[in-house]
């Protein structure tokens, strides 16, 4: 299968595309390069990539892909901070742009990178696909509306598929510190204690970046009619913790570390259970090969093996939104997260 995949230079992608290479596909990405430089342990494996602005994609860059995976957004909460309106152009406009250029092309196969977070804040319920949408950041609320206008094009030539990625964590060459797991360790590793931000009360669903890499290589090539114009929530049956828990688990595993709560810790409003049995149930090639526990030790192993450092973890180079403002800072890109030419 010749597969495009936008955003292959983030968390996700550089783990997931090998993945799909691995498996026989032809791969191309397509990433304007944010977090170019930013590797951890070692850089991505060399892919032909697209230098190309997701919002700037038109069909004739599509002809000839027989799938479009698409990742490639302003990728959590915090980096709508920096102006809603970004996060609806990147997110919402380019993303239902990009799937009509495919449409065009005679791009059969979509598969959009959704997130649990349009759940927002959920009932005591595990949610399953079926659950109302309840976002609470404009995060959350494009991913809605994608799925609404991506369902829209939906037709005997066109298959979009939505997958509704559980909060990720684990180990990835882009590795991201402001997703929870990664987070809590990190501040464990280069300081010995766990520090919540919330009350630690919260649930979330978490799910192995490898996992979610699984999950987009099965529902590549499953038949249409298990996929077509379907949402799967990506994760494994049991996996949604309470904060406090995953800070426990962490304090387990990393040697002399105490869990506790920062000044001014409050409530978090985004807080669900996830039901992920449709997955697991409708898409029998897809085993979730990974547990919360396994992927902290796995996780903490490379921290210690990288010498992470305080000053290293809270730099730049892993938080998307410091990662963003600094290229801002420095006159790199413009207001509108265009590259500014030299
Ligand atoms: N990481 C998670 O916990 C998680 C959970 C649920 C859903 N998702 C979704 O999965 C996708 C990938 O997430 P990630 O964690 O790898 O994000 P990431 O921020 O690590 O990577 C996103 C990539 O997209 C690229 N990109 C952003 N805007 C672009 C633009 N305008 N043009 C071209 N490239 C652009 C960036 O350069 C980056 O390489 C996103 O859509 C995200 O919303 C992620």
């Amino acid at each position: 299968m010749r597969i495009l995949v936008t955003g292959n230079l983030g968390y996700l992608g550089v783990e997931m595309t090998p993945l799909l290479v691995g498996l026989g596909h032809d791969v191309v990405g397509l990433d304007t390069g944010y977090f170019d430089g930013c590797d951890f342990l070692a850089p991505p494996d060399p892919l032909p990539t697209l230098r190309i602005d997701v919002r700037d994609v038109t069909p004739a860059d599509l002809v000839g892909f027989d799938a479009v995976v698409h990742l490639a957004a302003l990728s959590n909460d915090p980096l709508s901070d920096i102006d809603p309106s970004l996060t609806y152009d990147i997110n919402l406009a380019a993303s239902v742009r990009l799937a009509r250029a495919a449409k065009t092309a005679g791009v059969g196969r979509f598969v959009f990178s959704s997130s649990c977070s349009l759940y927002g804040a959920g009932s005591d319920l595990e949610l399953d696909e079926g659950a109302p949408f309840n976002p609470v950041t404009p995060y959350g609320e494009s991913k809605v509306r994608v799925e609404q206008e991506l369902s829209r094009l939906a037709d005997d030539d066109f298959t979009p598929v939505y997958l509704r990625n559980a909060t990720a964590y684990g180990l990835s060459r882009r590795l991201r510190a402001d997703v929870v797991v990664n987070n809590l360790l990190g501040h464990a590793v280069t300081t010995g204690k766990v520090l919540l931000q919330s009350d630690g009360t919260p649930w979330r669903p978490l799910v192995h970046v490898l996992d979610i890499a699984h999950a987009f290589a099965q529902v590549l090539t499953a038949p249409r009619q298990v996929v077509h114009d379907q949402a799967f929530n990506v994760g494994r049956v049991g996996e949604n913790y309470q904060v406090i828990d995953i800070a426990q688990l962490v304090a387990d595993i990393v040697p002399d570390c105490a869990v506790g709560h920062s000044v001014g810790a409050t409530p978090d409003i985004r807080d669900y259970r996830v039901d992920f049995s449709k997955i697991e149930r409708e898409l029998p090639g897809y085993r979730p090969q990974w547990t919360l526990r396994r992927g902290i030790e796995q996780l903490w192993a490379a921290y210690s093996d990288g010498g992470m450092t305080a000053e290293q973890f809270e730099g730049p180079q892993f938080f998307r939104l410091r990662t963003i403002r600094q290229h801002l800072d420095r006159g790199r890109l413009d207001s509108d997260l265009r590259w500014v030419s030299t």
